[in-house]
Order: structure tokens, then C-alpha cells, then sequence
């Protein structure tokens, strides 16, 4: 028998690295933009001292770490390790056994027939929070989706028992750990200072207060009974196959992850589409026509009947994916396509290159949001805005209805114009806008 040979990755030298260290601190992607087009589809970055890191924009491989051989790939130590020690093992930062039971008890919450229930509370919340933007005035719009985005997680897990100034300060809680976070991976070196300086122990202390909080509201709702058919109730009435519910910390860690995982990411598409739509006004025209013309029997005959919002959305997505990079790391010895992945490799795909890539796009650069007219999986081979496989988004239908909710409303409220040349952003945990500056107009 004929032995197939072993490739390996291609390489790009740590001194191609250190040359343009200073730009990777503040915008990575050009840097590994070059890279693909000088390397081809994967290679692999070393960076110094046997550390290695392999890139790739090559959807099957993607789809046959997340997917097909899903099993022998776990996520990298960002997520299990360093997210995990202030939010705790929740969805997105457990792994194994653990993950499984976790992600099976919790599916359920999020099918399109219990987000149903939480259509109202979703839908008031976003109104009072888009009636706090200032019409007429060019301003910042992140920070109000910022918002936006947190108490839709907040008022759909805890309805009205919650009160501004508690959501307001577990936001803040939340946003300042994810900021010592990407300043404990941006600058490992300054490791001894972080912990000597307190600025790590004053991060669990804030993270302590908001568990303290999360626990007094879940404890409140055990004792007052009365069923809200928020997403707390569910999880509440969720049971494992032996018949036992959740234990409190357990659902403390799980409550903190959908706060993480659920309020940046939509905050972000949120911001990009707004962006996008103020360059391409005709499309402002199509979803208020969409959204105005029918009269709708209630929220979800809305959501199911909306195209173009819905495309806008998605195209949105394609050019700005909020998870812009995906990772893991193989357990053993894999090969994919005749390259060998020695164990322990840290693959870090890239979503948004594959999104922007001309093997699978039309026109890639261009907003053509009826590339998504049709089959509703047509793209799905290289379509990866909410991930692939069993890892995939659980929150994917709740961040479609939210968006498309706040998109349909606004519209129907405001136009928007920009006067920026270009759509800047910043590429951190997730792809972050910059400089948002809109200027909402009422209609
Ligand atoms: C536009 C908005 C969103 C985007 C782009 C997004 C994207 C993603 C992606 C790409 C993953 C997979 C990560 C991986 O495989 O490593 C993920 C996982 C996850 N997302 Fe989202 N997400 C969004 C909104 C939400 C919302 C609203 C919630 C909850 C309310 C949520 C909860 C989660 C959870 C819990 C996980 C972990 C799932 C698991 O590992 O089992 N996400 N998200």
C-alpha cells in the first residue's frame, strides 16, 4: 500500500511576527491577512519560544474541527481557563461530560417555541431603551446597544423583579471583567502587577457581589412561587434525565454566561448593521415598508414574515462577524487533508476572513443583503456568524428575534446617516466597533 505523505504547515517566522508587533497590538487582522495571501488558506505563526498558533479561512477544515470530528478538539485555555475563573463553568466555558449535561438540560430553554414567552418583555424593553436615543444629534449609538443588549438578557431571565440600578451595576461588573480579561491576555508580562497591584482581587470581589445578587433573585423567585415564564422560570423547571434540577451555583454560573456570551456580541451586530444601513439607505426604505405595511397578528407572525430585515441582519454578520475568530485545540493527533496536527495545537479560525473570501462570495466586500434570498442553508458550508457543530450558539434564534425586533423599530421610528468615510473596528474578544457616530432622525 502506497503511504500517503505527512505535510505540515506552512510557516511564518517569529521575526515576521516581532517586525510588526507594535500594529498586531492594535489591529491583528491585517497582519494575518497577509499572511493568508502569502501562505495559502492555514498556516502556522510562531511565536517564539516553541509557542505556535495555526491560522485558517478553510471552511471544511473549520466544519471538520467543530463538526465532524468534534470529539477530539476542546476550546482553547481563554475560555475554559481564563474566562472560567471569574464567571465559573457555565455553557460556554465548560467542557466534557460536564458541557454535555449542562447543554442538554439548557437547549430546550432556548427553542423558537419558549422564546415565544419572552417576545413581550423582549419587545417592551427594546422600546424603552430606543426611546432614550438622542434624535437629531450625531452621537455614539454602542453604548445604547451596549445597553440594549443587557437588559433584554436581564428583563428575559428576571421579567420586572429587577430593578435599573441592580441591572445597571451587573453590567458594569460584567463589562469590567471582560476588560481585565483581554488585559490579562494583551499583556501577560504584566502578570505580577495585576495580582500585586489588587486589581485582580478586586475583580472577584465585583464578581462576588454580582453572584450575591444573581442568588438573591433566584432565591426571591423560589419563595414567591408565582410563574413569570421568564427564561429564570425555565431554567428553574429544567430537570436533568436522574429528575434533579440545577444546583444554585451551577445556575449562578450559567446566568452570569448568558450575560457574557449574550449582551457584547448582539451590542456589536447591532452596531455594525445600523452602520451599514446608513451607507445603504434603500435598505431603510425595504424594512419599513416590510415592517408597515402588513399588519401583523403579534410578534412572531412579525419575526417569521420578515425577509429583508432579516437579510440585512445576516449580511451585516457576513462583513462584521461579532465572533470573528473561533478556537480550539485537538487532544490527539489528527490529520486533515494529508497535514498533520501534532496534539495540543491551538487553531484559531478565522470567520471573518472565510466571510470575506472570494472562494465562497460573490463580490465579498460588497453589502448585497440579498445574497441570502432563498434557501435559508444555502451558505451554510462557509456561513459561520453563531459557529458550527454542537457548540453552536445556543442563544443563535433569541439574537435573531432581538435584532430583528430593534432593527424593524427603529426603523420604524428614525432614519439614520452617518457622515464617516469608513466603518472602523476593534478587534478584541470580539469584533468591536469604533467610533459609531450615527445621527438618528425621527420619520
Ligand atoms: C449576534 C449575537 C451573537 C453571536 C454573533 C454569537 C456567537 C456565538 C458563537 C460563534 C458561539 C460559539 C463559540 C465557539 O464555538 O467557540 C456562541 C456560543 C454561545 N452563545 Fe452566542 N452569540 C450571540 C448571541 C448570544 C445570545 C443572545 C446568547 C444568550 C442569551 C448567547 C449565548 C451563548 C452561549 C451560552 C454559548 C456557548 C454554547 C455552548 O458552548 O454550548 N449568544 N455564540
Amino acid at each position: 500500500m502506497k503511504v500517503q505523505p505527512r505535510k505540515t504547515f506552512a510557516q511564518v517566522p517569529f521575526l515576521d511576527f516581532l517586525r510588526r508587533a507594535l500594529e498586531i497590538v492594535k489591529n491583528p487582522l491585517p497582519f494575518h491577512h497577509d499572511n493568508f495571501e502569502k501562505k495559502g488558506d492555514t498556516f502556522q505563526l510562531n511565536l517564539g519560544f516553541g509557542n505556535k498558533i495555526v491560522f485558517s479561512r478553510n471552511a471544511s477544515f473549520l466544519q471538520y474541527v467543530l463538526q465532524k470530528n468534534q470529539k477530539n478538539y476542546t476550546k482553547s485555555k481563554v475560555q475554559t481557563r481564563d474566562l472560567a475563573k471569574y464567571i465559573g463553568q457555565g455553557l460556554l466555558t465548560a467542557e466534557g461530560a460536564h458541557w454535555k449535561r449542562q447543554r442538554k438540560l439548557i437547549q430546550p430553554t432556548f427553542h423558537k417555541k419558549h422564546l415565544t414567552q419572552l417576545l413581550g418583555i423582549m419587545h417592551e424593553t427594546i422600546n424603552e431603551e430606543l426611546s432614550k436615543i438622542p434624535v437629531g444629534k450625531k452621537v455614539d449609538i454602542e453604548p445604547y446597544f451596549g445597553r440594549l443588549a443587557f437588559q433584554v438578557v436581564a428583563k428575559s431571565l428576571f421579567s420586572g423583579a429587577v430593578d435599573e440600578n441592580t441591572i445597571s451595576r451587573l453590567q458594569e461588573i460584567v463589562e469590567a471583567t471582560q476588560k481585565m480579561l483581554v488585559k490579562e491576555l494583551r499583556q501577560p508580562y504584566l502578570g505580577w502587577w495585576f495580582k500585586g497591584s489588587g486589581l485582580i482581587r478586586k475583580h472577584f470581589s465585583m464578581v462576588a457581589e454580582a453572584r450575591q445578587t444573581i442568588e438573591s433573585l433566584i432565591v426571591q423567585r423560589k419563595n414567591n412561587k408565582a410563574s413569570k415564564g421568564d427564561l429564570l422560570d425555565m431554567l428553574l423547571d429544567a430537570r436533568y434525565d436522574d429528575g434533579s434540577a440545577m444546583e444554585m451555583n451551577q445556575m449562578i454560573d450559567e446566568i452570569l454566561i448568558l450575560f457574557i456570551a449574550g449582551h457584547e456580541t448582539t451590542s456589536n451586530a447591532l452596531t455594525f448593521v445600523c452602520q451599514l444601513l446608513a451607507r445603504h439607505t434603500t435598505y431603510q426604505d425595504l424594512i419599513f415598508e416590510e415592517n408597515n405595511i402588513a399588519a401583523y397578528e403579534d410578534d412572531m407572525t412579525q419575526l417569521m414574515g420578515q425577509k429583508i430585515t432579516k437579510q440585512v441582519l445576516e449580511e451585516a454578520m457576513r462583513l462584521y462577524p461579532p465572533a470573528y475568530f473561533i478556537d480550539r485545540t485537538n487532544y490527539e493527533e489528527d490529520i486533515f487533508e494529508g497535514t498533520v496536527i501534532p496534539p495540543a495545537t491551538p487553531l484559531l479560525f478565522s470567520v471573518i476572513e472565510i466571510h470575506h473570501s472570494e472562494k465562497y462570495w460573490e463580490d465579498p466586500e460588497k453589502f448585497m443583503p440579498e445574497r441570502f434570498e432563498g434557501q435559508p442553508n444555502q451558505h451554510s458550508g462557509y456561513y459561520f456568524p453563531f459557529g458550527a457543530g454542537p457548540r453552536m450558539c445556543i442563544g443563535n434564534n433569541f439574537a435573531m428575534f432581538e435584532m430583528q425586533l430593534v432593527i424593524s423599530e427603529l426603523l420604524k421610528k428614525f432614519t439614520i446617516s452617518s457622515n464617516q468615510k469608513t466603518i472602523e473596528i476593534l478587534p478584541l474578544i470580539t469584533l468591536k466597533p469604533k467610533n459609531a457616530i450615527l445621527e438618528f432622525k425621527s420619520r
